[in-house]
């Protein structure tokens, strides 16, 4: 079957046994390299069905792979499965400025499409920090959210039609560019956010919005947690639709940061809470001083108790590399594990101070470092035991302890990354048995052969 794939398709489409590349053996979590049967890359979505009908046939298991910049094993291939690779599904088909919407294949990377938006006056508002090697199409598998979703929501926000190949081969063309489309069951969602346990999304029509005239941002330090929850009300109320952004960083991640990384701080050390607060405005004359006042107003009222002001494009540049720093842990760190739970706003310290104090208890030397998207409820952590290989973390007794302690506070154990291989263990801690037998239901219907990514997600 392979063969004759490679006869119809080319050589540079399937690459078999010895000739996968190390690139399409694994993706970011951790786990040890796969050895795929072959990898297949398509270029349309034509080419995409020939090749799933095959291994429908030939009983093959399949996995759809766009970035592998995935945490959670979705794109990972296990042994003797064919990878089905988007790389070479790439560029921007239409950027329409009536509707402002770009259509797009799935595999361009994302950093490409927010360049593309930028280049024909719009914004593509996604961002997260593996903006240069994700695809559009991972990101919609895992319905990426990111730093901007106080503003603009998830990625499934930001997509109004894509096509995809159905797990037997079908193709469903279903680029809608209408903001409203209530014509029966709006069925990209069925593949946004299902982390291509469902379907293999092949082109997306994304929505654009107006690029920011100017955009402010400052890192703000406070005293203690409830002035984040207080500050993030102040930012909704005082910047209104223009907050874009409220990322907040734990003492312990800034040490982190600034030290082992070495990323300079712009505020004083010491404090409670750090937070990046960016906001995007229309009108730089109006906005940035508006930014401004607020910003003084809060550290005269004491709310704030040190913060600095971007002045300059570098200035924002070096803010929000303190939180991009985490890409760069594995050097810093070495062997970790990394988490992004959701809790409720108020209560994350609380979770915070008991989850470190629990895996400071239960495993003799475990390290941890918080950081996250709070404005959206979204807790990252990072948790090690310095000294012990990638295998030899206990990951177990960490994933029981934090996430144990997720169920106890009524928060969920994954809010942006997904579940992939490395959390189905805990999806019934986020989900009731109600929610993953219809998740269930439908991977049924879908996939009736359970041959495109078994075992993933449910
Ligand atoms: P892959 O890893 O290739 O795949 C992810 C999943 O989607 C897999 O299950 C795969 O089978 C499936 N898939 C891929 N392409 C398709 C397709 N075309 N059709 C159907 N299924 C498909 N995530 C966030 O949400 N927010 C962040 O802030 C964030 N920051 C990150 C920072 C770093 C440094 C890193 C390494 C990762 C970060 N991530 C973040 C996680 C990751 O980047 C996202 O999940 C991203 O959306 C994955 O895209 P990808 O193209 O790399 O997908
Ligand atoms: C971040 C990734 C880890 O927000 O989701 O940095
Ligand atoms: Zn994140």
């Amino acid at each position: 079957m392979l063969n004759d794939l490679r006869d119809r398709l080319g050589p540079a489409a399937v690459l078999i046994g010895p000739e996968v590349p190390e690139r399409n053996r694994n993706d970011w979590s951790t786990q040890a390299p796969a050895r795929p049967l072959a990898v297949v890359r398509p270029c349309d979505a034509e080419e995409l069905s020939q090749a799933v009908a095959g291994c429908v046939r030939a009983g093959l298991p399949m996995v759809p792979q766009g970035g592998l910049t995935g945490l959670c094993g979705g794109a990972r291939p296990e042994d003797g499965w064919v990878a089905l690779s988007l790389e070479r599904m790439v560029g921007v088909e239409e950027i329409d400025p009536a509707s402002a919407t770009m259509t797009v294949r799935a595999g361009t990377p994302l950093e490409a499409v927010q360049r593309a938006a930028d280049d024909a006056g719009f914004f593509f508002a996604l961002d997260l920090g593996a903006r240069g090697s994700c695809a559009i199409g991972g990101n919609l598998s895992t319905n990426a959210g990111g730093n901007r979703v106080i503003r603009y929501g998830m990625t499934r926000d930001m997509v109004l039609g894509l096509e995809v190949v159905l797990p037997d081969g079908t193709v469903m063309t279903s680029l809608n560019k209408m903001l409203k489309n209530n014509a029966g069951y709006d069925l990209k969602h069925l593949f946004i956010g299902s982390e291509g346990t469902l379907g293999i999304i092949t082109r997306v029509v994304l929505r654009l919005f107006p690029k920011p005239a100017c955009t402010m941002s400052a890192v703000c330090a406070v005293e203690n947690f409830q002035r984040v929850v207080d500050l993030l009300g102040q930012a909704r109320s005082g910047l209104g639709p223009l907050l874009s952004a409220f990322e907040v960083m734990w003492p312990d991640y800034m040490d982190v940061v600034t030290g082992r990384v070495g990323v300079r701080s712009p505020v004083s050390s010491g404090h409670s809470h750090y937070i990046l607060v960016e906001a995007q405005g229309t009108d730089p004359a109006l906005d940035a001083p508006r930014f401004q006042q607020w910003l003084e107003r809060l550290l005269e009222n004491g709310l704030i108790a040190d913060a600095a002001v971007a002045q300059s494009v570098a200035d924002t540049r070096s803010f929000w590399a303190l939180r991009d720093a985490c890409a760069e842990f594995f050097p810093a760190l070495g062997p970790h594990v990394s988490y992004d739970v959701g809790l409720a706003v108020a209560r994350t310290d609380d979770y915070v101070r008991q989850c470190k104090a629990a895996l400071a208890e239960r495993i003799p030397g475990c390290e941890s470092v918080y950081y996250g998207h709070i404005g959206d409820g979204n807790l990252h952590l990072v948790a090690w035991v310095p000294g012990l290989t990638v295998e030899a973390q206990p990951k177990a007794a960490m994933d029981e302890t934090i996430y144990d302690l997720v169920r106890a506070f009524g928060g969920t154990v994954s809010a942006e990354h997904g579940i992939g291989t490395v959390k189905k263990r805990w999806l019934g801690h986020a989900r009731s048995p109600e929610e993953i037998a219809l998740m269930r239901t439908l991977k049924a219907a879908l996939d009736p052969a359970g041959l495109l990514n078994p075992g993933k997600v449910v």
